[in-house]
């Protein structure tokens, strides 16, 4: 708007509702905490963990859902969060690798990749884990089948498929052993 007092012309800058660029808040729920966040609807989940949550674990591979290195659980399903919109959350629990280990106990699968010395230049690593980990919550002693089949959109540069899928079995074996001597204590 121009207005003009005497000689001077000023210009006003109204902004009106509708010129307000507001972005939404959504409430989510990423490894049993709950966060509110600002973000355009469209934003990748993966954007949001990383850019807004500060949680750098989970990797940019591709950003087309071909690589596997974004990875994340969503209500446990492998899933792949640089192409999952922040606005198809409704609820959902999201774990991130930050979350794998309950609080300095490590997941069975984060031992074994350390102990089997799986990850080569890392970076494909916190994807690989996690689809592990949901495998291993399905299925607990899958063979190397069902282990290629679950890990088959995990893409490794460096081809560390040997070492996954041994550790996936180790991981196995140790989730299993802890089982049968967690039922041991509980009856004697
Ligand atoms: S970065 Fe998401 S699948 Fe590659
Ligand atoms: S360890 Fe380098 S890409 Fe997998």
């Amino acid at each position: 708007m121009n207005l003009r007092f005497g000689s001077k012309r000023i210009t006003l800058e109204i902004s009106c509702s509708k010129g307000i660029n507001i972005m939404p808040n959504y409430k989510i729920n990423v490894n049993d905490q709950n966060y509110e966040v600002e973000a355009e609807d469209r934003m990748p989940l993966l954007w949001v963990l990383r850019d807004l949550l500060g949680l750098i674990g989970t990797k940019f591979g591709c950003g087309i859902a071909q690589c596997g290195a974004c990875t994340v659980h969503v209500d446990g399903k492998p899933t792949r969060s640089c192409v999952f919109p922040i606005s198809q959350l409704s609820g959902q629990n999201v774990r991130t690798i930050e979350g794998l280990a309950e609080g300095v106990n490590l997941h069975p699968l984060q031992k074994q990749w350390i102990d089997q010395d799986v990850a080569q230049c890392g970076y494909c690593q916190a994807g690989q884990i996690m689809s592990a980990a949901a495998l291993l919550e399905k299925n607990t002693n899958p063979t190397d089948d069902d282990i290629d089949q679950a890990m088959v959109g995990n893409y490794c540069r460096c081809g560390t498929y040997n070492r996954v899928r041994a550790a996936i079995h180790g991981a196995a074996r140790l989730m299993n052993t802890q089982v049968i001597s967690s039922t041991n204590e509980r009856e004697a």
